[in-house]
């Protein structure tokens, strides 16, 4: 018995508040109480109050609520409920961070993190496997195409539970972005004007609005080896590049390129006496010299998309680069198309080719970069994964489970994945949408789109390995460890490490041995769910299918995080324009976030359309004579395609004022001290990369901007 003293949190979105009255019960390890006021929850408020409570409930365990209609459901986001007392006993915190809708009771357990017990009886118990039953009817598996990583089922967001769609600020922050305004007047204005390019100037005409640093240095410098070699390292697709170890099977010369045979098998050589004192500079395998290759071979074969009636074409090229000791990254050769015994040996092209042939060549390499960065490094490998990684989260892990906690928290920790994959489903249906649509944007100017997109993804598929989700054993594999020039690369294993750290603290504080991750049937299940089930029997692949000791569950955990998280930003953002305007600040950012967010990085490597086309209208050249400006504009994107790509780039890519930078979340999932300081120790590990980054990139030419902790968002609401 005693006076309890009550705290409800309501969303701070639109329209998460309700008219709606709202009842509570307490109820305790002895006994329970029904509370007789009736709340009316206003947005972004904490009501507060007071109630007495006759008997003797003992240790609180749960909260039940029930919202009752009043003339219609007017649904109510609750953040969550505190309840302290009776008198001065602690606070409980009872996480709910969901929209209550409809009449029925809704049970809240007290927040701390708890594993499955083998207690049947207990009501903990009880509460998360009905919890779980209840769940795997919600969120079912989906195909959107064979082979293909399940989705969750549902045809369009509004299938979708209240709880993984937008909030309503978010919502409408996406409409507005969709109206994006000018730039859509420029673009239109352009395409109803004129009929085709007749020279590269031409595309200044929809080269239009304020533009970063970066943008007008591609603008500028596109036709640069330099800027041609440095986008394999750090641009919009730092994925491709690997070290040579041999020189590539497919690489057939034509007779009289014995000159460049000699150059690049020295290239290979290079640098190996000095390197070979320093093992941390070249990755396992994977050989030690400057020469570097980039091979396109997933596009091999698939037929190109039709746009129109007219036919477009796709190449597979293969680039040959060497790094220079400065660090730079020059092409060397280029062949656009793999030898085919039915044809003559395709030519090689080279920096001393006549400069339109040269330039021709390396459009191509762009070209297809862009089509390999879209559905390959983009689309499947972060947000399907993601998308996998939320329904198995949603189907397996209970809201008491640490791991369904623990990715989140400021202020109360929790492994939650949940503020990482929230929107996640709904971003997802609407890009399957696009791509299954003939009138969308990517059937009406991609040259893998409009059909041949699903055999590229199942393509890509076969690649999409465990080892390549994480940057120790993917760089290290690409040959990538230890080169200074390598942006993307150092900033993607620092992330890393500052995200195992974050992971490891978590886990241990849960999980005191390898038994009690084996032990753990809800963890077991997990795992399983995404590798045999949404990743469609990932084993071949390297993805585990149990976990057997707890460095094994940090590593898959810090994998997830950085999928959600770091490597989106590094793929997304690079692609598209960032508005470069403030956004409303969260008051537990620090200061270190606080100045970067001011002035957040506008740069863009897609904006200007010929250094990545999003088609080819021409056949690849096959000979390197007769290459004149005509066969260079008739090979890239026509007006409309050019607006198209535009419009994609301005609408999806642009961060939103409302992100949440990685770290700091405000939701409170977890309970209890160490968690908290968990959380406290990765946000300082964040702002020392911020500093670190920032300083590094005063230093720079073209700054790299994609994975400074700031610039990372959590929600991932961008497509
Ligand atoms: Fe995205």
């Amino acid at each position: 018995m005693g006076r309890y003293r009550i705290h409800v949190a309501t969303g701070a979105w639109l329209f998460s508040g309700s008219f709606s009255p709202v009842q509570l019960w307490l109820v305790g390890e002895r006994g329970e109480a029904e509370l007789e006021l009736q709340l009316k929850p206003a947005s972004g408020q904490v009501e507060e109050f007071e109630q007495d409570v006759p008997q003797d409930l003992g240790p609180l365990q749960f909260l039940k609520l029930r919202k009752h209609h009043s003339l219609v459901d007017d649904a109510w986001f609750c953040d969550r409920i505190t309840v302290q007392g009776p008198g001065a006993l602690e606070e409980a915190t009872f996480p709910c961070y969901r929209w209550v809708q409809g009449e029925d009771l809704l049970t809240l357990p007290e927040g701390t993190a708890r594993l499955a017990g083998e207690n049947t009886l207990d009501e903990f118990q009880k509460h998360r496997e009905k919890e779980l039953k209840e769940r795997q009817l919600i969120y079912c598996w989906g195909t959107w195409h064979e082979g293909l990583p399940l989705t969750i089922a549902a045809d369009s967001g509004k299938d979708l539970p209240p709880d993984m769609r937008f909030h309503g600020a978010k919502s409408l922050d996406n409409e507005q972005a969709e109206k994006t305004g000018a730039l859509e007047m420029v673009l239109k204005r352009v395409y109803n004007f004129l009929n085709s390019w007749d020279s590269l100037e031409d595309f200044d005409q929809i080269f239009w609005g304020p533009k970063s640093t970066l943008c007008e240095k591609v603008h500028q410098r596109w036709q640069e080896d330099e800027l041609f070699g440095y986008q394999f390292l750090n641009g919009a697709n730092p994925m491709l590049l690997r070290r040579s170890t041999s020189l590539p099977s497919r690489l057939v010369l034509p007779s009289g390129m014995e000159e460049l045979q000699a150059q690049l098998e020295k290239e290979l050589q290079v640098h190996q006496v000095l390197l070979l004192s320093s093992p941390y500079l070249c990755g396992e395998g994977n050989g030690n010299g400057s020469l570097f290759e980039a091979d396109f071979i997933l596009l091999d074969g698939i037929p190109a998309n039709v746009i129109q009636g007219e036919k477009q074409y796709l190449a597979a090229p293969l680039v040959m680069l060497k790094m220079e000791p400065s660090g730079k990254l020059l092409p060397m050769a280029i062949q656009i198309q793999p030898p085919n015994p039915s044809y003559p040996i395709p030519p090689i092209f080279l920096p001393s080719d006549p400069p339109l042939t040269w330039l021709l060549a390396k459009t191509w390499v762009r070209s297809s970069d862009f089509q390999l960065l879209l559905f390959q490094y983009h689309f499947l490998n972060t947000h399907l994964v993601t998308e996998v990684i939320a329904v198995a989260t949603m189907r397996c892990l209970p809201g008491l489970h640490p791991v369904f906690k623990a990715f989140t928290t400021l202020l109360s920790v929790s492994i939650a994945l949940i503020p990482h994959i929230r929107y996640i489903m709904e971003i997802n249906i609407g890009v399957r949408t696009q791509f299954d649509s003939d009138s969308g944007i990517f059937s009406q100017a991609m040259s893998t789109g409009g059909g041949p997109h699903v055999q590229l993804f199942r393509r890509a598929m076969a690649k999409l390995t465990y080892r390549s989700l994480c940057p120790p054993e993917d760089l290290a594999d690409r040959g990538l460890l230890g080169i200074p020039s390598a942006l993307y690369a150092h900033d993607a294993l620092r992330l890393w490490e500052i995200i195992a750290r974050y992971v490891e603290g978590i886990v241990n504080l849960f999980y005191h041995g390898d038994d009690f991750v084996r032990g753990d049937p809800e963890l077991q299940a997990w795992c399983r769910e995404i590798t045999e089930v949404g990743l469609c029997h990932a084993q071949d692949r390297g993805f585990p299918v149990s976990f057997q000791s707890r460095a094994q569950l940090c590593h898959f955990l810090t994998m997830c995080l950085f999928t959600c998280t770091a490597q989106h930003a590094a793929v997304n953002f690079s692609q598209g324009m960032f508005e470069g305007k403030s956004w409303e600040l969260e008051p537990c950012i620090s200061e270190c976030l606080v100045d970067s967010r001011f002035f957040p990085p506008r740069q863009a490597w897609l904006f200007w359309v010929p250094n990545t086309p999003c088609t080819m209208r021409m056949p690849p050249p096959t000979t390197k004579e007769d290459v004149t400006m005509a066969t260079l504009m008739g090979s890239l994107p026509d007006v409309r395609q050019s607006c198209l790509q535009m419009l994609f780039v301005k609408q999806v890519h642009q961060q939103k004022p409302n992100m949440v930078p990685l770290g700091y979340h405000t939701e409170e999932y977890f309970s209890g001290p160490e968690p908290k300081a968990v959380l406290r120790q990765f946000q300082a590990d964040l702002d020392n990369l911020e500093r670190e980054i920032v300083a590094r990139n005063e230093q720079l030419d073209l700054p790299y901007e994609y994975l400074k902790p700031s610039c990372i968002e959590l929600n991932s609401d961008a497509i």
